[in-house]
C-alpha cells in the first residue's frame, strides 16, 4: 500500500513504513543536533519507524531518539532493544525497559526487542515481554538475530507465538535468509527488519547498482535500499547522519525496479543456494 510518498506494510496489526530510521552509533558525539534533525527531517518524509537500543552508545542513542520525538510521539512507532546482560529475570527486564522508557522520555515502546540470544531463559523473557505489555509499557515484542532454528523454538514457548518481528542483517550483499528464514517469517505472519540495509563500504561503488541508478536516475544506494523494501513483510531501517541523505533513502521508495533490473542484480548477487547461519554484525 502507497499513501503519500511512502508505502506501508504490517508488524503484528500495525501499519507501519517500510522504510525506518537506525540510530547506532548516533547520538554520543558532536554531530548531535544535525542528527536530531535528521531524523526529524526522515519523520517528515514518512519514515517514522525509529529503531535505536539501550545499547548504543550506553543509552546516548535512546536520548537522541527522545529529543528527536519530544512534541510527536504520536506520529512515530518506537522500536528499541533489550541487551541479553539485562535479560536475566523479570526485575533485569522490567529496569531496563524502564530506563530505555526515560531516557526515551516516553511511556510506551511501541516494539521491544531482544537485541540477540545471549543464554537466557526464553520462557521467563516472553513471559515477561507479555506482563510489559498487559502494562502498556510495550505494544509489541520482537527479537533480533534469531535464526530459522531459534524462532521454532521460541514459537513453541507458552506466548511465544506473539512474536511481532525478527531484526536480522540483509542487503544485497548478504541474502543468505531469502534461503530459509524469510520464508520462514512468512510462514508464521512475522515481519522481518532488515538492519544494515545500506553498508557503503560494500555497495556505495558497486558498478551494477550504479548503472541501475543511472537507468532511474537514482543513486546506488537508492536503488541498494528500493530492492531490500521490495517484497511485502520487510522494512529497512537505513541510518543516516545527514538531512540530504535521510532525503535520498526516503526518495528510494519511490524507484520501480523492473524485471530486468532484478535479473541484473540476481547475476551480480546471487541468491543463496544453501542453509548458511545468520550473519551478524
Ligand atoms: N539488531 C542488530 O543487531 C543491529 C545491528 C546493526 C544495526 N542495527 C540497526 O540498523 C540500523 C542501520 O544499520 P547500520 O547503521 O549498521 O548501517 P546502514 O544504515 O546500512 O549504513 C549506515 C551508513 O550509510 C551511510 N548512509 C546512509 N544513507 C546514505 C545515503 N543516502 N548516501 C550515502 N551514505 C549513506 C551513513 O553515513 P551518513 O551518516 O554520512 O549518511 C552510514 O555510514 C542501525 O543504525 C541500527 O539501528 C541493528
Amino acid at each position: 500500500m502507497q499513501i503519500g510518498g511512502m508505502r506501508f506494510t504490517h508488524i503484528a496489526e500495525e501499519q507501519v513504513p517500510v522504510l525506518g530510521q537506525g540510530t547506532w552509533q548516533l547520538g554520543a558525539g558532536a554531530d548531535r543536533r544535525r542528527e536530531v534533525e535528521t531524523l526529524r527531517v526522515g519523520i517528515d518524509l514518512g519514515m517514522t519507524l525509529i529503531d535505536t537500543a539501550e545499547m548504543y552508545g550506553d543509552g546516548d542513542s535512546e536520548e537522541l531518539v527522545g529529543e528527536a520525538v519530544a512534541g510527536r510521539r504520536d506520529e512515530v512507532f518506537l522500536v528499541t532493544k533489550l541487551l541479553p546482560g539485562n535479560a536475566g529475570g523479570r526485575r533485569k527486564i522490567v529496569s531496563a525497559c524502564e530506563a530505555s522508557l526515560r531516557r526515551m522520555r516516553t511511556d510506551r515502546i511501541d516494539l521491544y526487542l531482544l537485541h540477540w540470544r545471549g543464554g537466557e531463559d526464553m520462557r521467563a523473557v516472553v513471559e515477561t515481554f507479555g506482563e510489559l505489555v498487559d502494562a502498556c509499557k510495550i505494544r509489541h515484542w520482537g527479537v533480533s538475530n534469531f535464526d530459522v532454528d531459534d524462532l521454532a523454538e521460541l514459537a513453541a514457548l507458552p506466548g511465544g507465538a506473539a512474536v511481532a518481528s525478527n531484526q536480522v542483517l540483509y542487503n544485497e550483499s548478504r541474502r543468505g535468509i531469502e534461503f530459509d528464514l524469510l520464508p520462514a517469517a512468512r510462514q508464521r505472519g512475522l515481519n522481518v527488519m532488515a538492519y544494515t540495509p545500506i553498508e557503503p563500504a560494500r555497495l556505495a561503488d558497486h558498478p551494477v547498482l550504479g548503472e541501475i541508478g543511472t537507468r532511474h536516475g537514482a543513486t546506488a544506494l537508492q536503488v541498494a535500499l528500493a530492492w531490500t523494501v521490495r517484497a511485502d513483510g520487510v522494512i529497512a531501517i537505513p541510518r543516516t547522519g545527514s538531512p540530504r541523505h535521510a532525503r535520498d533513502n526516503a526518495g528510494a521508495v519511490d524507484l520501480r525496479l523492473t524485471d530486468q533490473d532484478l535479473a541484473d542484480l540476481d547475476r551480480a548477487f546471487p541468491p543463496a543456494r544453501r542453509k548458511r547461519s545468520l550473519e551478524m554484525i
